[in-house]
């Protein structure tokens, strides 16, 4: 059996995919059918995975946990940095100073953080959109607004409305633009072509970029990745963000690397953020970027699959489905509107009907359209179920 395959059981490890889903996705109402009882139910919506960390995690974390002190704990010295420099340097090509890289307890309070040091409340932070919520929600808490660069979908690809960023970064009230690169929902990999046109005009316009590259390492086998920054060496305008957490499922261990170039925004982010970091998650981190390679290689044939398998079943029982294998990511983005009336809420519809969650489109701020994002880092089998019970239900709506 592919090690992949293998069904584990979440409950009772108060993991959000599963006893989370009531209240972050319909705020505690789910009166209609499963008010009680989710067994039976697939959770395919929460970007984490249902498989086994990499022993190059478990290993790391048995080993640091054998020593019996658990103190404050910084990242003081070089080597969690060697070991991360090594992987962006093998995959990317792309090297960065030690002083710029933060650790933080995720890119969510990163972003939450680097909003308050850049913007004043009333300015405006911009993204691309269909997106993920958590730009809406890092602007909505500092009062800022965020402005939504639509998407352009064209034979079920998406594009950068560049004319709209031009407009749009030129107001002198856009400080800050959240990209998210590769893209989530749509998992597009942004060319070096787009993210040239990107940079060049947010430094154009002072234009701070937070780039959001949490999702780089989870490529399809083909295809590769280039950070924003490595195209602008000589900028410090560009914050890079990247963690274990997607790769490697490591998301509650809450560590990510946000690499800060400018001096004063490294000054600004060191007086008010932590810096200590749990020491069982950094080395875990410390873990897989020396030792989780090969796992990762396989996974990414795994999920490769997954997609293959997704489109077949797409391409036989809705052949009007718009969908295309994401670049990256773990996460199908499919169009239903051939099938579905834009009155429809998917996230409930598929909860109710089928017991399958997923987010549908209105989960990511605009632009979501009739589409629903499914989460496939799940072993075959729960993936061909979830399939089955989906098809049906867009099948027999009326
Ligand atoms: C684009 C993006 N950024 C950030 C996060 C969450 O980051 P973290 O778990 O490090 O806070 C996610 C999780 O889905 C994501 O998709």
């Amino acid at each position: 059996m592919n090690e992949f395959d293998q069904i584990i059981d979440r409950s009772n490890t108060n993991s959000l995919a599963i006893e989370g889903f009531v209240d972050y996705l319909f705020k505690g109402d789910v009166s209609k059918s499963f008010s009680s009882d989710y067994t039976g139910l697939i959770s395919m919506w929460v970007a984490d995975m249902a498989f086994a960390a990499p022993s190059a995690a478990t290993n790391a974390m048995i080993k640091r946990i054998s020593h019996p002190v658990f103190g404050y704990t910084m990242n003081f010295d070089e080597r969690y940095y060697r070991a991360f420099l090594n992987w962006t340097e093998k995959r990317y090509g792309w090297t960065f100073a030690k002083e710029s890289l933060h650790i933080s307890s995720g890119v969510i309070p990163a972003l939450f953080d680097l909003i308050d040091q850049i913007c004043e409340p009333g300015d405006k932070v911009l993204t691309l959109t269909p997106a993920y919520g958590y730009f809406k929600h890092a602007a909505d808490h500092h009062q800022n607004e965020l402005v939504s660069c639509s998407l352009k979908f064209v034979e079920g690809e998406y594009f950068i409305d560049f004319d709209d960023l031009r407009i749009k970064t030129a107001d002198p009230k856009s400080k800050l633009f959240f990209l998210c690169h590769p893209h989530n929902p749509t998992g597009r990999i942004w060319t070096d072509e787009e993210l040239q046109l990107i940079g060049e005009i947010c430094i154009k316009n002072k234009v701070v970029i937070v780039s959001d590259e949490i999702h780089c390492d989870l490529l399809r086998n083909n295809k590769t990745h280039t950070p924003l920054a490595k195209l602008f060496p000589d900028s410090d305008q560009i914050i890079t963000c990247m963690a274990p957490s997607k790769t490697f499922n490591l998301a509650g261990l809450m560590l990510a690397n946000i690499i800060i170039p400018n001096p004063e925004l490294r000054a600004m982010w060191q007086k008010r953020t932590q810096a200590f970091v749990n020491p069982i998650s950094l080395a875990a981190a410390h873990g897989v970027y020396e030792n989780g390679h090969e796992w990762l290689h396989r996974l990414r044939g795994y999920l490769d699959e997954n997609f293959s398998v997704l489109e077949n079943e797409l391409k036989a029982h809705l052949p009007d489905a718009i969908f295309k294998i994401p670049d990256a990511t773990y996460l199908a983005w499919i169009d239903l509107s051939a099938y579905l009336p834009a009155s429809v809420n998917l996230t409930r519809l598929f909860l109710d009907e089928a017991g399958v969650i997923i987010e549908g489109g209105e989960m990511f701020i605009s632009d979501g359209g009739i589409r629903i994002r499914m989460n496939v880092a799940c072993p075959r089998s729960q993936l061909k179920d979830a399939l089955k019970r989906v098809i049906k239900v867009v099948k027999n709506f009326n």
